[in-house]
């Protein structure tokens, strides 16, 4: 719950920036635990889940959850802040090149012109200023997180020419839950459950995932039961 629910309503809840019907939908690691929910809750309403992972082994494994496309943020070099120096000319160039060439990747999945109406962000500092830069005219960035750092840098022109909306999403409300429910129920959303660890096992498995180094999908944890399966013999 606390990943799908969140993810739920980063994606259903800002009205009317809300995933619809043909929407495109940019999924910051899309193999992680919100990226591997949202990809399936796009997907069941008609959306257009597009997925950054970090590796060609996460490829397959966002397809088959229902990304129409997926991009290898190890093909581009333009994350990280921005910082001042982007003023100089020569520098803005460079970025912007780069991030360009990022928006092209989305555009080689969705269609040429057509840019995420919906950035799905948790990254945070690393990826703001990309996000901020490839999201749709009146298009929004919906954030929950800020792994990679809390001091995001937006080139304020794009946000309000464009006039596109930096929203902050944070768990879910009863509605939202229920919502997400309501399609694991009908099947659309599965946990994709990776591993399951003992409790002994618990600083590993947050090791794992501070190096980033843990299965794609969500890991659990057994709290007060001996194995998997409570009541199986
Ligand atoms: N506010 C809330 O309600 C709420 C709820 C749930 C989770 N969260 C927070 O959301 C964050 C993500 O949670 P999670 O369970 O999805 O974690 P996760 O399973 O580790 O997934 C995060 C993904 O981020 C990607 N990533 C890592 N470094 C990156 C970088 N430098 N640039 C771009 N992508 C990067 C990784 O994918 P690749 O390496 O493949 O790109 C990774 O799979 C955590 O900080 C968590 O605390 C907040």
């Amino acid at each position: 719950m606390l990943v799908a629910a969140t993810a739920y309503r980063m994606l259903h809840h800002w009205k009317p920036n809300n995933v619809k019907k043909d929407v495109v939908v940019l999924i910051w690691g899309g193999a992680g635990g919100l990226g591997s929910m949202a990809i399936q809750i796009v997907k069941a309403a008609g959306g257009i889940p597009i997925a950054v992972v970090s590796s060609d082994g996460k490829i397959d494994f966002c397809k088959k959850l229902g990304a129409a496309g997926v991009i290898n943020r190890n093909n581009f070099k333009h994350w990280g802040p921005i910082t001042t120096e982007i003023n100089k000319p020569e520098k803005f160039a460079e970025w912007t090149k780069s991030a360009r060439e990022f928006g092209k990747a989305i555009w080689d999945i969705a269609g040429k012109g057509k840019n995420p109406q919906i950035v799905f962000e948790h990254p945070g500092e690393s990826t703001i200023p990309t996000s901020a830069f490839v999201c749709e005219t009146g298009g929004m960035i919906v954030i929950c997180a800020g792994r990679t750092g809390y001091n995001a840098s937006v080139d304020l022109r794009y946000l309000w020419m464009r006039q596109k909306r930096l929203q902050g999403s944070h768990c879910a409300n009863n509605e939202n839950c229920k919502g997400l429910n309501d399609l694991v129920i009908q099947k659309k959303v599965d946990p994709v459950l990776s591993k399951t660890f003992k409790f002994e096992e618990t600083a590993l498995s947050h090791q794992m995932m501070k190096n980033n180094s843990h299965p794609a999908g969500n890991m659990a944890i057994l709290v007060g039961a001996p194995k998997m399966g409570m009541g199986k013999k």
